[in-house]
């Protein structure tokens, strides 16, 4: 090659980045700031940053969303697509505060985001200030109608990322995500006092691809719950308690729910929580499924019911037991699982007498209870049992 061709390629190649980088600077960065947003912890910052979205979405690709340092206080925040293109939240080193007042809410989301693709959000602490509202028996029997605000739900995002985020002291649920494709989320702390109510982790449904890596959970009901529609979830390094542990269902309550498949657990801890992995479904339920569920190399501190297939599942007798669950389960491991049970009963997979449990795997299991031999309780199933078991597991 001689020296004339090789120059030219360079030289394209350096405008090319020339244009990107002027392309760079036209690209929308909209800081909450320049829309009004105070950071008083008074005013409610909501409308400023919520309109600074709106001017960042707008925007030419890649926008982003600055929110600097400081303490916010907002009653709704929308973030709602579609956007022009990929986009970014920065909030780094940023508080946003709800009002504590329930009755100050309209809607059952406090942030909300919806209708984006190729989201990226970073940072920031989002904190629901729910204390009074879990005291409140308002909304506690269920005839009432109550907006209690979730503090981010996610409602079609698809291909997203969300890291280095704190969510504390929900009113509801802390991350409810929805009808969402394809996303991740990255270190992540949830925060809310194990007394706390109904302030699940993070409750999931009806999307397909999702996986949490590295999440320190400590709430009052489900760690991360999963509802109908979940596939292909994956879980890992994630640390819970307290809380009610992972939880999928319960199903079998509503017509048509979609089966929940491809559920994959690995490497979690958890500590001082009342179940560690649940499935559980409703008697005399409406059918369904969960398939391919797979929990592996789980650590149990102290936890109630460790491993736990409920088919029986009916809280305060609001069910009649009269006739089995209709929710079929197949296909679901539990792989290398140790340490400590808070009850004798540590492992109960308690299976539909209507549509029994099939190709259930148990594998290298061992919970010890302090009080004497911990045991295991099944119905319905017949696992397969690998490698040893402590219990040992359904021992005709
Ligand atoms: C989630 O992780 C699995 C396994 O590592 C991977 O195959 C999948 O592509 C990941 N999905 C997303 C949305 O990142
Ligand atoms: C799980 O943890 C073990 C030991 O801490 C580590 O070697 C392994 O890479 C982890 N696996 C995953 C999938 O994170
Ligand atoms: C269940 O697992 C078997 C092999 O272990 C596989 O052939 C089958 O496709 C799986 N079924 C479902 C519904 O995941
Ligand atoms: C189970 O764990 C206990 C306590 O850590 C230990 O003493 C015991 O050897 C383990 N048993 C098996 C079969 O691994």
């Amino acid at each position: 090659m001689d020296k004339h061709t090789y120059i030219l390629p360079t030289s394209v190649y350096c405008i090319f980045i020339i244009m990107s980088l002027i392309a760079m600077n036209n690209a929308a960065v909209v800081d909450i700031k320049t829309k009004g947003a105070k950071g008083d912890g008074v005013t409610d910052d909501g409308p400023a940053i919520t309109n600074a979205w709106k001017d960042a979405c707008a925007g030419a690709p890649p926008s982003s969303l600055l929110i600097p340092p400081g303490t916010y206080l907002a009653l709704l925040i929308d973030f709602l697509g579609p956007c022009k293109g990929p986009i970014e939240i920065i909030a780094k080193g940023a508080t946003i505060k709800a009002p504590p007042e329930l009755a100050k809410f309209t809607r059952d989301s406090w942030i909300k985001i919806m209708n984006v693709d190729k989201l990226t959000m970073t940072g920031g602490t989002f904190d629901g200030q729910g204390q009074a509202t879990w005291k409140s028996t308002k909304c506690q029997d269920s005839q009432s109608t109550c907006n209690i605000p979730v503090n981010l739900r996610l409602n079609k995002i698809t291909g997203s990322v969300f890291r280095d985020m704190t969510s504390v002291n929900s009113k509801n649920f802390h991350i409810a995500v929805l009808a969402c494709d394809n996303n991740r989320f990255e270190n992540l702390v949830i925060d809310a006092p194990g007394n706390s109510v109904n302030t699940d982790g993070m409750h999931i449904a009806k999307l397909n691809g999702l996986n949490i890596t590295n999440a320190n959970i400590k709430t009052g009901d489900d760690c991360i719950s999963f509802g109908d529609g979940s596939k292909n979830v994956h879980i890992q390094q994630v640390t819970c308690g307290p809380g009610h542990g992972f939880g999928v269902g319960s199903l079998g309550k509503y017509p048509s729910e979609e089966p929940v498949q491809g559920i994959f657990f690995k490497n979690c801890t958890m500590t001082g929580t009342t179940n560690g992995v649940r499935i559980k479904s409703w008697p005399a339920s409406l059918p369904g499924a969960a398939r391919d569920i797979h929990f592996e190399d789980i650590i149990m501190n102290n936890v109630q019911n460790p491993i736990l297939i409920d088919q029986e599942y009916c809280p305060n007798n609001q069910c009649k037991k009269t006739s089995p669950s209709k929710v079929k389960l197949s296909n679901v491991s539990f792989k290398r699982i140790r340490g400590t049970s808070a009850t004798k009963v540590a492992v109960k997979l308690v299976c539909s007498a209507g549509v029994p449990c099939d190709n259930i795997e148990v594998a290298d299991i061992n919970l010890t209870f302090s009080g004497g031999p911990a045991t295991s309780e099944c119905s319905n199933v017949k696992p397969k049992i690998t490698g040893a078991t402590v219990p040992v597991v359904c021992k005709a």
